[in-house]
């Protein structure tokens, strides 16, 4: 074991039985390579059960259809606004697309805080607050008189539902209904009715409603701007299109931030739920659900269940808490407790600062790992969360986080083993070339999440060549893109 050879070599103060006790609590996370293969298998078995017609009502992983069948051909242009709500910052984006051969895109940005209380509110509340930021950037830029199109990033799990019409232009083809509303009659746009909502959010009267719906409510209550809403997007959509605009190879959108989830194309006759067996379409997975069923159940240890119970969706997004910025801190901030309480730390004394939810922070994980002076910087972190420790308790809470950003980087690349492999089989090959366009704070902030993640891909499904693509704000410039293709889509529909 890792921590014992470290904390025995150099430090003679942790006796042997100390070490020997944190190794028997820590043991559970560490997951062996058998551990990881099973995980995938029963992940890959899972999708199955979400893509079957029959089988998807009580399949915890939804593969739900997004209606986009390619990805960009490059020849898009205009310009265009997105929203894009879910992760860290809800922010509002100008997208300037142009198609004069250099493929450019130019944005320009601003960042709203939505306060806890809205996140947690009345749906109106929050609707007209994102409707506020709107207006307010749009009289910035000075372009509230334009009715420009709008692409929203949504990053919750939506049902698109299926659409009357559909046109294909180029290597994106996107399928889009006439749907009646009440202010524009005649709206290019899928409905997307939100599943469930996860990570923070829980604003009451949005389950099960049309999201576009109540933007557009909300936008007709102010009066003073009209907007155009092309698209609703999936964060992780938006990162595979963003990175597919430069990487044809890409066909698949991971994202580890807040949350976790991924997107890939599938071939139509496995989407059960969708008419038609030609070509691919984009499925945006939801696997933060896995393991909803209880299929996780052997590998999940009582500190990941103490972070769900305490959540606000308890019983849900299973494998999200298990993976995602939200969760990592809690789940070791639990962990801590649990040794002081066992004498193993702090001198068994637990501050009151250590006892409040959510106080150790996910990029506390990635601070300490990050440093050339770890130790300081941890000794640093503790202090800022009133504990009193020694130079043992700091090796002992580094090798926690280190142990928890390993498993969840380890089960990433678990999904991940399966989603790849099963590109390959639908295509028949013996080996496959693909790129993953990546995006999140988790993935980009820690110091070692993607080479673990990479390495475990690699070990599971090693008839696959993977790249993994970091995207540059893929979920707000995919939205703007996909608002591009299906603008000019359109168009061409209309003429
Ligand atoms: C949501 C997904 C989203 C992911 C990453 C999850 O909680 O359910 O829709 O893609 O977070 O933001």
């Amino acid at each position: 074991m890792i921590a014992s050879h470290l904390l025995a070599y150099f430090f003679t103060e942790l006796n042997h039985s100390q070490v020997q006790r944190i190794d028997k609590y820590l043991y559970h996370m560490r997951l062996s390579d058998e551990t990881l293969q099973e995980i995938s298998n029963r992940f890959r078995k899972d999708m199955e059960k979400g893509l079957g017609a029959d089988t998807n009502p009580t399949a915890s992983v939804k593969m739900l259809p997004t209606f986009v069948r390619s990805t960009p051909d490059g020849t898009e242009e205009g310009n265009f606004l997105a929203l894009d709500l879910g992760g860290t910052n809800f922010r509002v984006l100008r997208v300037k697309v142009a198609d004069n051969g250099s493929k450019k895109v130019e944005m320009e940005n601003q960042i709203y805080a939505i306060p806890e209380d809205l996140m947690r509110g009345s749906g109106v509340q929050l609707f007209d607050h994102i409707a506020e930021c709107l207006a307010n950037f749009m009289d910035q830029l000075e372009i509230k008189d334009q009715k420009l199109p709008l692409g929203f990033t949504f990053s919750f799990p939506c049902s698109q539902t299926k659409l009357d019409e559909g046109w294909s232009q180029g290597r994106f083809e996107i399928q889009y209904s006439k749907v009646e509303t009440n202010y524009s009659p005649r709206s290019w746009v899928a409905e997307s009715v939100l599943v469930t909502w996860t990570k923070g959010f829980k604003s009451s009267g949005v389950e099960g409603r049309d999201v576009v719906g109540l933007l557009r409510e909300a936008i007709r209550r102010r009066g003073d701007f009209e907007i155009d809403v092309v698209a609703v997007v999936n964060d992780t959509v938006g990162t595979m299109m963003t990175c597919g605009y430069d990487d044809h190879n890409c066909e698949i959108g991971l994202i580890v931030g807040t949350g976790s989830n991924a997107c890939y194309m599938e071939e139509m006759k496995n989407v059960e739920l969708v008419d038609g067996d030609e070509g691919r379409m984009c499925i945006n997975m939801e696997w933060g659900a896995f393991g909803d069923s209880g299929c996780l159940d052997d590998f999940r240890t009582e500190f990941d269940a103490a972070v769900d119970e305490n959540s606000l969706n308890p019983g849900k997004q299973r494998f999200e808490k298990m993976i995602s910025g939200m969760y990592l801190g809690e789940i070791v901030r639990n962990i801590l407790i649990d040794f002081t309480k066992r004498g193993l730390l702090f001198r068994g004394r637990i501050s009151e600062r250590l006892k409040t939810r959510g106080i150790f922070e996910t990029k506390f994980l990635s601070q300490i790992e990050s440093d050339r002076l770890a130790l300081l910087q941890v000794r640093s972190i503790l202090q800022h969360l009133g504990l009193e420790s020694t130079c043992d308790d700091s090796i002992i809470v580094k090798e926690v986080c280190t142990v928890i950003a390993r498993r969840a980087a380890q089960l990433c690349g678990a999904g991940m083993a399966a989603v790849v492999d099963k590109i390959r089989e639908n295509r028949g090959l013996d080996s496959l070339k693909i790129t993953v366009g990546v995006d999140g704070t988790l993935y980009k902030l820690h110091p070692h999440f993607s080479t673990v993640m990479r390495e475990t891909v690699k070990q599971l499904s090693p008839k696959c060549e993977v790249t993994f693509l970091q995207s540059e704000d893929g979920s707000g410039k995919g939205a703007a893109l996909i608002t591009a293709v299906a603008c000019r889509i359109r168009e061409a529909g209309q003429h």
